[in-house]
């Protein structure tokens, strides 16, 4: 398990910090980080398993692509189009399970997928790694872009990697960190003189309940009533379950409209 440094950012450039810490090191590791990362998560799964036959829609941050082929007991029934800042982890999420798959290049900031679609979302993408001051340490300027149709948006922060299963009493809080990604020698020959390299990669750690309230804000921001289905309110959202996975906070979200 890397350690975990919290880190001061400067970011008199937010965007130039963002590319160094998030994109190039992603696109730097690529090849190590897709090998670590072979496993889905069992509620995405699930998730995805759940959504009826026809279904469109985009992995935000898709990395190597390891939800496209789901639902693995109904291959090819719905269709997920992975998104993803590095080019090179999409060329890996392209041959996922081992068949060519719709992979598409952009910044999930943008919001670019279209009304009506599903929207997986993990990890680093539920907050913008920029600090909202540029002399702000540990503050980081957090969005949460709900998924623009009437289906389900599951977004998935990392709270700490080594963090235990907080108590519903405590609220630990949250900051901006580095973790240490190791990426060991690509090639065995180079093992014996390279020592492996270790790169800084920006993280933002998610506090006990700061999720869902960032989830209730967006919500609030788009005019939509959260909770479940009213008729007198036009456009809602309903959280259909949230909690702690794996050392993550987690929620879903369907959209209604009355
Ligand atoms: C922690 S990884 C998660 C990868 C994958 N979803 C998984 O579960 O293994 C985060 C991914 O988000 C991508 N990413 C980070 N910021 C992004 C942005 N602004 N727009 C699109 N992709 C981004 C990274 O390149 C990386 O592939």
């Amino acid at each position: 398990m890397p350690t975990v440094k919290a880190t001061t950012v400067s970011a008199d450039d937010p965007q130039t910090y963002e590319d160094a810490h998030v994109h190039a090191v992603y696109d730097e590791i690529a090849p190590h980080f897709s090998s670590t990362r072979y496993k889905p998560w069992p509620i995405i799964a699930a998730f995805l398993s759940s959504l009826p036959a026809g279904s469109v829609g985009v992995d935000l941050g898709t990395g190597n692509g390891k939800y496209l082929p789901l639902p693995s007991e109904r291959p090819g029934s719905v269709w997920t189009v992975g998104l993803d800042r590095s080019r090179n982890l999409l060329q890996i999420a392209k041959q996922a399970g081992e068949r060519e798959r719709e992979v598409v290049w952009g910044d999930v900031l943008d919001g670019p997928w279209r009304p009506g679609a599903f929207v997986i979302e993990q990890d680093e993408l539920s907050k913008r790694s920029i600090p909202a001051g540029a002399d702000e340490s540990c503050d980081t300027e957090v969005r949460v872009p709900l998924g623009k149709g009437q289906d389900v948006f599951v977004p998935w922060v990392l709270a700490h990697p080594a963090a235990p299963k907080p108590k519903a009493s405590r609220r630990s809080k949250g900051g901006s960190q580095q973790i240490p990604e190791e990426k060991a020698p690509e090639r065995k020959e180079e093992a014996v003189q390279a020592a492996s390299k270790v790169f800084d990669r920006y993280y933002h750690m998610f506090a006990q309940g700061e999720l869902n309230e960032l989830v209730t804000e967006a919500a609030g921001e788009m005019g939509l009533q959260v909770g479940e289905p009213k008729s007198g309110s036009a456009y809602g959202v309903q959280i259909i379950q949230d909690g702690w996975e794996r050392s993550n906070y987690f929620v879903e979200l369907r959209r209604w409209k009355q």
